[in-house]
């Protein structure tokens, strides 16, 4: 993984209630394939606190921030804003490209929940599409930073974590993590 440039994630749309699940799925999804933080646009209280206990107790570091200027944002990235999108380029096509930029540049990965803003589109260096099918967000953001991370993400060591999985091939256990 690269060490020193940031990932973040910025998820637009959020509708209270109706999208909680999904955007404390996309904030969970960042944080384990890899992303640095999550940026949500919108009320969205209950799933920062959600994604924040999951990062306690599992482990981090990960970042959410809630933000009702996310324009300043996006004007304001350093590096390069990817828009994940059903009518974007196909991911297998521009994936080379991004990597290559993201050797020196942050990356600002955007995905929507209900229609995404024009100017979105327009601000974007890349407009992404994972396929150009209709699928969701969650999964867009997933198979993106695999293509980013070129897998390596899935080797991640987490820190300050108190639990961790033993990974089993049967059954379920959670235990007490090691600090050292
Ligand atoms: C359920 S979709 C709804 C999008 C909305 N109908 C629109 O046209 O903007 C929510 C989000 O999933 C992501 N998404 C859905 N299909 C995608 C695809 N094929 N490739 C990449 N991202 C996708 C996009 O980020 C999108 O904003």
């Amino acid at each position: 993984m690269n060490e020193t440039e940031e990932v973040a994630v910025l998820r637009l749309g959020h509708r209270p209630g109706r999208d909680n699940r999904m955007t404390t799925h996309v904030g969970l999804t960042a944080r384990a394939l890899g992303a640095d933080r999550i940026v949500i646009a919108g009320t969205a209280s209950k799933s920062k606190s959600t994604i924040e206990d999951i990062t306690s107790r599992f482990g981090g570091p990960f970042s959410v921030e809630l933000t009702d200027r996310y324009r300043q944002l996006l004007q304001e990235w350093p590096g390069i804003v990817v828009h994940l999108t059903m009518y974007g380029l196909p991911i297998q096509d521009v994936e080379a490209s991004v990597r290559a930029d993201f050797e020196s540049k942050p990356v600002l990965i955007v995905v929507g929940a209900e229609k995404v803003p024009f100017d979105v589109y327009e601000r974007a260096e890349y407009n992404v599409g994972v396929t150009n099918q209709p699928h969701s967000e969650v999964a867009g953001l997933a198979v993106f930073l695999d293509r980013l991370f070129e897998g390596r993400e899935l080797d991640r060591e987490w820190e300050h974590a108190t639990h961790r999985v033993v990974p089993k091939a049967t059954g379920k256990l959670v235990e007490p993590a090691d600090e050292e």
